[in-house]
């Protein structure tokens, strides 16, 4: 079964179209890693995905569990199961971090331990501030996957995990995220995910099973995602202009 199916999906922001036809299908327990330049519409998708009333559906449909959520609250998708960690975390004054986790973890996830998500985290001492407020690049990312972790959604959106984040951060992110698909899986993975990278250190701790390349709001390629990472990385994504499997398309 297909946890998320997305139909031929167009959606504008400010009148203005950021996807355009965008159609994918991502199997249950599968990773999927989703490249492209600046401003091709990556968050955009996450976002709508979220169902964030700026990014207005204009035509096309998206299933997540078989249910069609186009026109559903983001609170209805999260109670669902669906989940994000914003590429630019906000920050909340006037809530406590531990405040926050708590109230995630006792509606969506009760067996959460706060003392060993926060440890394996490292974010024991930041419970009691602001969430995100004054936090440092890598502190904000870490705050962001605790958050999620108390959800235990079953699909998984990351928004560029590694960007802001240093090397050793990076291993901390890695391994926390890996625990969060991996979690209550026995021999398949029960949980999925769709990741936007652009440096692909996230796919050093995950397996990643498919890859999709956005240019201009709609996806040019899809291959395996480590071999559309070592061409983005040797040629850059101009190769997406002159790609055959491009001209084949079209
Ligand atoms: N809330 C918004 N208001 C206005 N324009 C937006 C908004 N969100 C995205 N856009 C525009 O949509 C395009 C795609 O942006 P985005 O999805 O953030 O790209 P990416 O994540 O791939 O860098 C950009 O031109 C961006 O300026
Ligand atoms: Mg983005």
């Amino acid at each position: 079964m297909n946890i998320l199916e997305i139909r031929n999906l167009c959606v504008s922001v400010e009148e203005k179209p950021v996807l355009k036809n965008l159609s994918l299908s991502l199997p249950e327990g599968e990773t999927h890693v989703l490249f492209g330049p600046n401003g091709s519409g990556k968050s955009s998708l996450m976002l709508t995905l979220m169902g964030f009333p700026q990014y207005k559906v204009t035509s096309g449909e998206i299933f997540f569990k078989g249910v069609n959520i186009t026109s559903l609250a983001p609170s209805e998708r999260a109670k669902m199961g669906l989940g994000i960690a914003f590429q630019s975390p906000p920050a909340i004054k006037g809530l406590k971090l531990g405040s926050l986790v708590h109230e995630i973890s006792s509606r969506f996830f009760p067996e959460f331990s706060l003392e060993e998500e926060s440890r394996q985290l490292i974010m024991q001492t930041y419970l009691h501030r602001d969430v995100n407020h004054g936090f440092s690049g890598g502190e904000r990312k870490r705050s962001e996957i605790l958050q999620l972790s108390a959800q235990n959604p079953d699909l998984i959106l990351l928004d560029e995990p590694e960007s802001g984040v240093d090397i050793e951060n990076m291993k901390t992110l890695g391994q926390a995220i890996h625990s969060i698909l991996h979690r209550g899986a026995t021999e398949k993975r029960t949980k999925s995910a769709l990741i936007i990278t652009h440096t692909g250190y996230i796919l050093d701790y995950l397996s990643a099973d498919w890859g999709y390349v956005l240019v201009d709001g709609q996806i040019q390629c899809e291959n395996n995602p480590y071999e559309l990472l070592k061409l983005i990385q040797e040629k850059g994504f101009q190769l997406c202009e002159v790609c055959e499997r491009t001209q084949q398309k079209q």
